[in-house]
């Protein structure tokens, strides 16, 4: 009993330090000039979560929250948890039915002061089912999200129409709507290729599967031509699925060594690695551990060890 106490103690003081150590209201004192404030936002931006400059231009954090399968309040608080703890990257989709909740999250967040709009790195993606209404597609994205544009949009996977799709999106990059577009689930530089032979804009994301298991390290080294960067979709396997990686023993070992769990190790090693990751969740406590990966590095050999992990094995099939 009193070991169960202790446990809920130290958790509880690990996320309200967690996310005091990255938001911005811990940092500024009530006399902090405006000018201040403003160089205490932009430090958190970059320090809090890193940032890569993709070839659009434009900055994108390498960490962020995935929202699939979160809905309605439990996505906006989720979202809300996530921008206090220091988060400035949030993951959605059309299909995923809470673009309305995580622009909520986010202008509560915007409302409040915590952040600005522009600290904020949007992605979502057109769903199948709007490939063949794709600038409707954008303007219903854009109307649910309330944020006045979008900064990453991506077609969600291959399929009939897919180019035109692409088109759209670069439509919605001259009109102003979108900053930054990029494709999902396309595994094979021959995939990238389709799209990248009739875009104008080469794609400045591909986000896909991506873990311990199923590392892709060719499609990652055949984008650098481009300039184009991996993005991790997901880093624990996806609900259901996270034992079978955070209980690894390799994974187990390396967290160890450093005293932290394997979640946080998973993320260093894709941090570490080059690509871009949105681990999913609702649970504060799992929101506030893993951004806290900026602390400390894997060492040649653990990385080594990471990418020996690899089974070219995904565990889903879209
Ligand atoms: N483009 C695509 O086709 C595509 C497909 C799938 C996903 N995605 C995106 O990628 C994101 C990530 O994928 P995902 O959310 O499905 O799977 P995931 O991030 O691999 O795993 C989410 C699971 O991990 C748990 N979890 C999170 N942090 C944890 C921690 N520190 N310790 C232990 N468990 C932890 C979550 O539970 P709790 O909620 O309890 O923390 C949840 O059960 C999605 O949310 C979505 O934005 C994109």
């Amino acid at each position: 009993m009193r070991f169960t106490w202790l446990a809920i103690s130290l958790l509880l003081l690990c996320f309200c330090t967690g996310c005091a150590a990255n938001s911005h209201e811990g940092t500024a004192s009530a006399e902090t000039g405006e000018q201040e404030k403003k160089e205490t936002r932009v430090q958190t931006y970059i320090e809090s979560t890193e940032s890569v400059k993709l070839n659009s231009g434009y900055a994108m954090p390498r960490l962020g929250l995935g929202t699939w399968t979160l809905r309605d309040k439990t996505c906006e608080d989720a979202v809300y948890t996530a921008i206090k703890c220091g988060y400035r990257l949030i993951d959605t989709a059309r299909y995923y039915g809470n673009e309305a909740a995580v622009g909520k999250g986010i202008n509560k967040a915007i409302d409040e002061g915590l952040v600005r709009r522009e600290e904020i790195f949007i992605t979502s993606k057109i769903m199948p089912g709007d490939y063949t209404r794709a600038d409707r597609a954008i303007d219903d994205s854009l109307a649910a999200l309330k944020l006045g544009y979008i900064d990453l949009m991506l077609i969600h996977q291959p399929g009939a129409n897919d180019e035109e799709v692409y088109k759209a999106l670069e439509r919605g990059v001259r009109d102003g709507k979108i900053r930054s577009i990029g494709i999902s689930n396309y595994y094979t530089p021959q995939d990238f290729e389709r799209i990248q032979r009739i875009a104008e804009i080469t794609p400045a994301v591909v986000q896909n599967e991506n873990h311990p298991y199923y590392q892709n390290t060719s499609l990652q080294e055949y984008l650098k031509k481009y300039n184009t960067v991996l993005e991790a979709w997901y880093p624990f396997g996806g609900r259901g699925n996270t034992e079978k990686i955070l209980q690894n023993e390799t994974i187990k070992r390396i967290a160890k060594a450093h005293g932290k769990t394997s979640a946080q190790i998973v993320l260093r090693w894709q941090i570490q690695a080059g690509y871009v990751v949105i681990p999913g969740s609702s649970n504060p406590a799992h929101i506030a551990e893993n951004i806290s990966i900026f602390d400390f590095e894997l060492t040649a050999d653990e990385m080594q060890d990471m990418a020996g992990l690899d089974r070219q094995a995904r565990f889903e099939n879209w």
